[in-house]
C-alpha cells in the first residue's frame, strides 16, 4: 500500500513516472477508480487542492466525496484510525487536508488504501509536483537550473525544495532570520540531490541569476494571529519587479496561490509577462491524477 504524504515518499525514479503520467493522455490512464469513490477531507479552507482532486478522481473513474474536517471530527467525534479504517471500505483512496501532519500518518498507517496528504503543517506535497511540472513544460528538465524561493520557509517550500533537489535543480532560500529551514533540515535537502542548497536572509541574493522565483504566503492557514507581526518581518521580501531584473533574463515567477498582492508579490509580477501562475494552478489537476493514477498501480 503506497501513500504520500511527503515528496520523499517518492524515489527519483517513481517522482519522475508521476510527472510522466501527469501529462499522458486521460484516456491512456484507464479508469483505475471505476465504480469506488475517493474521500477528500478538509480541515482548513481550499480552491486548487479541492477541485484539482475532486476532477483528477472523476478523470480516474471514480466518485468524489469532500468532507469537512469539523463534520468528521478527527479526535473529537472518532479516532483518526477508526475514520481511516471505515472509509478504507468506502473508498479506493483517501486524501486530507490537515493541521497537523500527524494526522494524515494516522491515517495512512490505520488505512488500507492511498492516502494522499492534500496539505499539512509539514507539506504541501500535490503543490509541489504542479510546480515541477510547470517548470519542466517551460525548462524541459530541472537538471542544472537554479530555482529560488523567497519569503516563508513552509509547507510549501519544503515540498518544492524536495522536489527540485530530487528532479537536479540547485536551490537558493531566501528567508528572513527565524523564517527560514533549520540547518538540519539545510542538510537533509542537501543530501536529497546532487545540486547545492543555499539559504540567504536577502531576497535578492536568493534570486540573482535563478531561472524561477517563487513564493507563497507570508500568513499561512493557522498563522493569522501571526499577520501584523509576519507583515512586519517579510517587508523586505515581496517580490517585486525590481527584485525580478535580477533573474535569469528569461526567469518565470510562481506562486501556488492564493496570492496577497502587495504582500508577498506585487499586482505587477503576479499578473505579468514571467508569471506562471495560473499555469501552474491548472496543473494541480494533471499532477494530482497522474499521482492518484501511480498509487492505484497505473504504470
Ligand atoms: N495552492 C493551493 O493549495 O490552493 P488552495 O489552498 O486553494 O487549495
Ligand atoms: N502556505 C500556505 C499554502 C496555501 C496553499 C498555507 O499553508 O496556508
Amino acid at each position: 500500500m503506497r501513500s504520500f504524504l511527503d515528496i520523499t515518499d517518492l524515489d527519483v525514479g517513481e517522482l519522475e513516472l508521476v510527472l510522466d503520467l501527469a501529462r499522458r493522455p486521460v484516456a491512456d490512464l484507464g479508469r483505475p477508480l471505476d465504480g469506488q469513490g475517493a474521500a477528500l477531507i478538509f480541515q482548513k479552507p481550499s480552491n486548487r487542492t479541492r477541485h484539482s482532486a475532486e476532477m483528477a478522481v472523476v478523470h480516474l473513474g471514480g466518485h468524489p466525496v469532500y468532507t469537512r474536517g469539523d463534520e468528521v471530527g478527527f479526535d473529537e467525534r472518532e479516532s483518526v484510525e477508526d475514520v481511516a479504517r471505515i472509509m478504507s471500505g468506502y473508498h479506493g483512496l483517501l486524501a486530507a487536508r490537515v493541521f497537523g501532519h500527524s494526522i494524515v500518518e494516522r491515517l495512512a498507517a490505520a488505512a488500507s488504501v492511498p492516502v494522499v496528504n492534500l496539505l499539512s503543517d509539514r507539506s504541501h506535497p500535490l503543490q509541489a509536483l504542479a510546480d515541477a511540472l510547470t517548470m519542466i513544460e517551460e525548462f524541459g528538465s530541472l537538471t542544472g537550473r537554479t530555482v529560488a524561493y523567497v519569503g516563508d520557509y513552509n509547507n510549501v517550500a519544503r515540498s518544492l525544495a524536495e522536489a527540485c533537489l530530487m528532479l537536479g535543480a540547485s536551490v537558493r532560500l531566501g528567508c528572513p532570520n527565524g523564517y527560514g529551514a533549520s540547518d538540519e533540515e539545510l542538510e537533509r535537502l542537501t543530501l536529497l540531490g546532487a545540486g547545492s542548497v543555499v539559504q540567504v536572509p536577502f531576497a535578492a541574493e536568493a534570486v540573482a541569476g535563478a531561472d524561477a522565483v517563487h513564493t507563497d504566503t507570508w500568513v499561512s492557514m493557522g498563522q493569522e494571529a501571526e499577520k501584523t507581526e509576519r507583515r512586519r518581518v517579510f517587508e523586505s521580501f515581496t517580490v517585486d519587479a525590481h527584485l525580478m531584473s535580477g533573474a535569469a533574463s528569461q526567469a518565470i515567477f510562481m506562486h501556488c496561490m492564493p496570492a496577497y498582492r502587495g504582500f508577498e508579490v506585487t499586482g505587477e509580477v503576479m499578473d505579468g509577462p514571467a508569471s506562471r501562475a495560473i499555469r501552474q494552478g491548472h496543473n494541480r489537476l494533471h499532477s494530482a491524477r497522474g499521482l492518484f493514477a501511480f498509487l492505484l498501480g497505473v504504470r
